[in-house]
């Protein structure tokens, strides 16, 4: 708008121009002294269209409602540029309405599964948890548990050495069987007891073998326990555990520790007895070693052998939780490779 045929109204035309430059108090300020409704400039004209004769007044009052509209549209314009400014300063823009990022819920390794919910079947049928160091002399590991010096035996359980002083060697014990000695050690029989921990042996990482495993060993000691307690009790356990119908067999097998001594196997549940590469084709898969606590080793540990008598087990979670998760492969639960984990664990969307 460059003129209004009225100087009364031209007189605020710079003001007009001047609208795009002001600041946001100014805005505020320049809209209340132009359009005020007590003091506004233009306010002021308007209110004096009433008292020109009426031949002035036409003419006026359009230039004056113009000039008016004129400074209203100004006016939003600027509020709006600002208001455009203040939002750029504030960032890249932020969309409320997408939706989040799925967190990443913690879940139970799969193996320590498989302990909790072995650790649990034993608990029912009357059996505490122990606990025993995992490094050991070599009496805990290998002399009390009636491993003659040099046995053949020891060759499966090639372990570290800590020690090599004089002195009993400390080794990196090769299964959980030591802590028996340690349970019967510190008191009087009867026991009942489960004890996992970690054991370690000079293997070569395979399909069904790490070098650092855990265990669960088992051990019931009491009068009058027979060779039927230990085929009853592993059998419910198994069948607790893989469920009712699952086909069990005990097999003849040899430790020191144990006389008679056998393995117990599970129908596979790969193939369930079919045959596939995960059980050699064999259809049964070995679950574990078990037998009748040799005297010796009762002896050893201070327990009249004569009166009581008792049986053990030793079981490798790892393998079980190979059997109940379908896994071919240990080394793929061994380590922590979160895009196998999580897919096990049902999570592979996180
Ligand atoms: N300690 C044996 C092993 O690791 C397993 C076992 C434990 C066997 C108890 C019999 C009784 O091979």
């Amino acid at each position: 708008m460059d003129h209004t045929g009225y100087p009364e109204l031209d007189g605020l035309l710079p003001r007009l121009a001047a609208i795009p430059a002001l600041d946001r108090d100014a805005l505020e300020a320049e809209r209340i002294a132009v359009l005020g409704r007590k003091q506004g400039a233009l306010t002021a004209a308007l209110r004096a269209v009433a008292t020109l004769d009426p031949a002035q007044r036409k003419g006026f009052g359009a230039a004056s409602n113009a000039l008016k509209a004129a400074f209203e549209a100004a006016f939003l314009a600027r509020e709006a540029e600002l208001a455009a400014e203040r939002l750029e300063a504030l960032g890249p823009s932020v969309d409320l309405t997408m939706p989040g990022r799925a967190r990443w819920v913690g879940a139970l390794h799969p193996i320590t599964r498989v302990v909790d919910e072995i650790l649990a079947i034993f608990r029912e049928l009357g059996f505490a948890v122990a606990v025993g160091p995992e490094a050991e002399t070599e009496w805990f590991n290998f002399g009390a548990l009636n491993f003659p010096p040099d046995h053949p035996a020891m060759d499966m359980h090639d372990t570290l050495y800590l020690s090599q002083g004089p002195g009993e060697r400390i080794l990196l014990r090769t299964h959980t069987s030591p802590v028996q000695v340690r349970v019967m050690q510190a008191g009087p029989p009867p026991y009942r007891v489960v004890i996992p921990g970690m054991c370690y042996r000079n293997d070569t990482a395979d399909a069904s073998h790490t070098p650092a495993f855990l265990q669960i060993e088992g051990l019931a000691v009491d009068e009058g326990i027979g060779f039927v307690d230990l085929k009853a009790t592993l059998t419910h356990f198994a069948r607790r555990f893989f469920g009712s119908a699952t086909k069990v067999r005990f097999r003849p097998s040899y430790f020191p520790f144990t006389e008679p001594s056998a393995e117990l196997d599970v129908e596979c549940q790969i193939c369930h007895g079919k045959g596939c590469p995960a059980c050699k084709h064999t259809g049964w898969m070995e679950l574990l070693g078990c037998g009748m606590v040799h005297p010796a080793v009762l002896t050893n540990c201070g327990v009249d052998a004569e009166r009581f008598t008792g049986w053990a087990f030793g079981l490798g979670p790892g393998r079980t939780a190979m059997q109940r998760y379908d896994v071919p492969d240990l080394r793929l639960m061994s380590g922590a490779d979160m895009r196998f984990l999580r897919q096990l664990s049902g999570q592979e969307g996180g």
